[in-house]
């Protein structure tokens, strides 16, 4: 989480291109944003809670700058603890993405040392090291020596930028938290993400855990953290162009998100296959297959352990990203770990695949953004190619990763045919449900319950994976409480959450689950529930009956499509904004 962005010019300005940068950046946190630009003899900081969005500053021409928008961990949203933050001499400013977590002790003991803290964050405790390690020293080494010894301090994963105004560079360092350098003829720039970059350098390196970067004007130079010693970049070309970032005419992201799905999975039966059939290779070679995710992919990777069991007859298992390395203690060096991440940045599951690589297994990722810190880690990777995600929430990166996981378990079964053809179905299937009339019908629904509090989702089988995923679809971005269980689960406990006008959204296809999942239904209307079925023929236990395609075991991809519909229908009515809920933050970084 946080985005950063800086720039170092021999003469060209900054320009409007720090404020650019964080816009772009913003999906990583959009609590407050702050910029710094070195001046003579001073640094001037506008910074302030809330989103750049909504906001225009006006600030002093520059040619050394670097701005950062924030997700809090450590203090509130507040003006102060935005970032960057400047130490006691003012010949400092930094910007940090992760959690210090010694920062109680670090603090500590600088305030012993004298140092006085304008914020309540963990992040200002670096730029007072940097003042306390640099001393008096005014040149580039000194603060490289301490930047080394600072990060070597820090506990957790971290990146930080330090901006020296006297020597007028930028020095970076970063502990999983990701950093990408880029150069052009007007200068040298760092962000947090490629993306941040597209349009100003032609060439980028990704540094790398343990590199610390030094940023002058037209120079950049990299030494190793622990030793000291210089590192050779890896300059490649800039190969991101800008990436479409206009609505089209739809009035939020998400909706637009949700609409490109038949284009998502089209595009996959379509253009993926090769890279498909080398992930059903590797799963078939491995001794031990490992589905991580975190949220709204780790139930892709739940649904991918029903769909492997169900069409290849393979166990293959499914962990959430941030449970993984307590169990991974059974895994060798025949064993594949599968990460499903959309952003690739995900801290949880980055902690998964090093955990799995110190145990010698394979790793495949399933991501949605090339050249994130997953791609690069993995031994081979599966590019989802559903176009960026702007809206927070995701939805077309999880029909993705669902629809790679069921054409890999076809192809490991010799029916690839059959799987396609799933999904061709699967796409008519959503189709149908973006119809005018269907989405009144949605609308119409989600006007019935705009006004309750809960909100219950039961499914079997491959329906209880989007059970959970359509729970929390409803509930970030409606923040109606809404919770998914397995039908069977009802009568040990959760029934008792069911009170006279709860809605209970129930998933029943034409499979083998209908009956049971029909009687699951029945219980809760006994005790006042109003159905609500998910289903391709209606029922008389249903109240409202919401018809879907009939597309076998394509129905993760398609039925969890009305409850996206349904919570983007709710935000509005609630007068939300569905493409930045609260509290979120589109890319993960930090435990
Ligand atoms: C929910 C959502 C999150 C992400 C999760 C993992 O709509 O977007 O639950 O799915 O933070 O993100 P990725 O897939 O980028 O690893």
């Amino acid at each position: 989480m946080c985005g950063i962005i800086g720039f170092v010019g021999s003469e060209r300005p900054l320009g409007g291109m720090l404020l650019e940068g964080l816009r772009r950046l913003e999906y990583r946190g959009y609590d407050s944003w702050g910029v710094a630009v070195g001046q003579n003899g001073s640094i001037k900081v506008a910074k302030k809670a809330g989103r750049i969005i909504a906001t225009d500053p006006e600030l002093p021409e520059a040619t050394i700058g670097f701005g950062h928008t924030r997700w809090a961990t450590h203090g509130g949203v507040t003006d102060q603890n935005a970032h960057p933050h400047v130490d006691c001499t003012g010949r400092f400013a930094v910007i940090h993405n992760g959690i210090i977590e010694n920062f109680r002790k670090l603090r500590q003991h600088l305030l012993d040392s004298g140092h006085e803290f304008q914020s309540e964050t963990d992040s200002e405790v670096i730029a007072h090291l940097i003042e306390q390690a640099v001393g008096d020293n005014q040149d580039v080494d000194a603060v490289v020596a301490a930047v080394r010894s600072v990060f070597e301090q820090m506990r957790g994963l971290n990146a930080f930028i330090v901006l020296d105004n006297h020597t007028r560079h930028l020095f970076a360092v970063k502990n999983v938290s990701p950093l990408v350098l880029g150069r052009s003829d007007g200068g040298s720039h760092i962000a947090s993400d490629a993306l941040a970059l597209v349009d100003h350098v032609d060439q980028i390196h990704f540094v790398e855990d343990g590199q610390v970067a030094v940023i002058g004007p037209g120079k950049i130079q990299l030494v190793n953290q622990e030793t000291g010693d210089p590192e050779t970049l890896d300059w490649r070309p800039m190969t991101l162009t800008a990436v479409d970032t206009g609505l089209h005419g739809y009035p939020h992201f998400m909706i637009k998100e949700i609409s490109e799905q038949p284009e998502v999975i089209r595009r996959i039966v379509t253009d993926e296959i090769e890279p498909v059939r080398g992930l059903a290779e590797l799963i078939r070679a491995s001794y031990g297959t490992f589905l991580v995710g975190s949220g709204t992919s780790s139930y892709a990777a739940l649904s991918g352990s029903y769909l492997f069991s169900r069409i290849a007859r393979r166990h293959v298992n499914f962990t959430v990203g941030s449970e993984f390395k307590y169990q991974e203690h059974f895994l060798t060096d025949k064993s594949l770990v599968v990460a499903l991440s959309q952003s690739g940045e995900t801290a949880d599951v980055i902690e998964a695949v090093m955990a799995a690589q110190e145990r010698g297994a394979k790793i495949a990722a399933l991501v949605n953004v090339p050249g994130s810190t997953l791609d690069r880690m993995a031994d081979y990777s599966v590019h989802l190619n559903a176009g960026p995600e702007q809206c927070v929430l995701s939805t077309k990166a999880y029909v993705a990763k669902v629809a790679v996981l069921l054409l890999a378990a076809h192809i490991l079964n010799g029916s690839e045919h059959a799987g396609r053809e799933i999904l061709w179905q699967s796409v008519d299937g959503i189709e149908q449900l973006l119809s005018p009339i269907a989405s009144d019908h949605i609308r119409a629904v989600a006007a019935q319950i705009v006004d309750q509090d809960h909100c219950y989702i039961i499914g079997r089988g491959l329906s209880y994976p989007t059970a959970l995923e359509s729970a929390l679809k409803i509930k970030e971005v409606s923040y109606i409480h809404a919770e998914g269980f397995a039908g069977g689960e009802l009568k040990h406990g959760v029934i008792a959450l069911i009170d006279k006008g709860t809605p209970a959204i129930v998933f029943s296809p034409l499979d083998e689950t209908r009956d049971d999942i029909l009687s699951g239904a029945m219980e809760m209307k006994s005790r006042g529930a109003v159905i609500i079925g998910v289903s391709p023929e209606n029922d008389e236990v249903f109240d409202i009956h919401v018809p879907v395609a009939d597309v076998g075991d394509g129905s993760p991809i398609v039925n969890v499509v009305p409850a996206q519909l349904l919570g983007y229908q709710l935000a509005l009515m609630r007068d939300l904004d569905p493409d930045k809920p609260r509290n979120l933050a589109k890319s993960v970084t930090v435990k």
